[in-house]
């Protein structure tokens, strides 16, 4: 499995009026969700939810070194320091899916259970995403390890343990795309749907921690006095990954 972008050093390009972003670069959708920290000793223990990934990207520039596109929902103890591991299973798609080791079709995503940790991308191998499924995902705190369970139509597809390095504080989502030597082109909008969010205390006031980025959130609340938070639906919007409109090079 390829690193994430946590693991590379930005990329110092003068940018200008760009057509398409450079080569060689690492390019994240504008369309996410940021939560927490919750307040006082609270983290985050749960995390359920699910996502039907979108139609695969189009007009991309496929080249030698292939365009690289990935949707996931991560859970991190920071807010993205390079630091701290980040738990995110994920779904990929290139249009050679097997130069990525992905059996997937150039029309479907794969997916597996990863975890970004600051020696290394730990993951398990992908799996075909068949076109129009849902995908069940948990990340769950269990006995100070993190468990990452990936499910399609009640089966688990996908899981991974790893250690937990400090208390989870922060859930979010992206998209971002490597773009090789050609481009990512366009992704469509999709939807995290049924995100349920258990703490480990009471955190009346975590939804003042919900901050939706060009992303609409049909009402995270909670329903037991601030212990677990839900939300039936979170739209993203589509992104052009080669606009600097919609999109910021890492
Ligand atoms: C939402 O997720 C919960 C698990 O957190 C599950 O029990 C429930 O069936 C899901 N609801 C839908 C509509 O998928």
């Amino acid at each position: 499995m390829r690193s994430s972008v946590y693991v590379l050093t930005p990329l110092a390009a003068a940018i200008g009026a760009l057509a398409s972003q450079p080569a060689d670069s690492w390019v994240f959708g504008n369309s996410l969700f940021y939560l927490g920290p919750p307040s006082g000793n609270a983290h985050i223990t749960k995390a359920t939810y699910s996502i039907v990934p979108p139609s695969v990207p189009t007009e991309f520039e496929s080249a030698s070194d292939e365009p690289w596109v990935s949707v996931w929902v991560g859970a991190s103890s920071t807010a993205g320091d390079q630091d701290a591991n980040l738990y995110q299973p994920i779904f990929n798609w290139s249009p050679d899916q097997e130069s990525q080791g992905c059996p997937a079709s150039s029309e479907e995503w794969c997916v597996a259970a990863s975890t970004y940790t600051p020696s290394g991308q730990l993951g398990q191998s992908y799996v075909t995403v068949p076109k129009n499924t849902k995908v069940d995902f948990e990340i769950a705190v269990i006995n100070s390890k993190v468990v990452q369970t990936v499910t399609m139509k009640g089966k688990t597809v996908s899981k991974e343990t790893d250690a937990l390095d400090s208390p989870l504080q922060y859930l979010y989502s992206s998209n971002e795309c490597y773009t090789g030597a050609g481009s990512c082109g366009n992704l469509a909008g999709y939807q995290i749907t049924n995100l349920t969010v258990t703490l480990s205390e009471a955190d009346t006031k975590f939804d003042q921690v919900m901050s939706l980025d060009s992303v609409t959130d049909s009402t995270f609340k909670s329903t037991d006095g601030g212990i677990t938070w839900h939300t039936d639906k979170i739209k993203v919007n589509s992104i052009d990954f080669d606009s600097s409109d919609d999109t910021q090079v890492q």
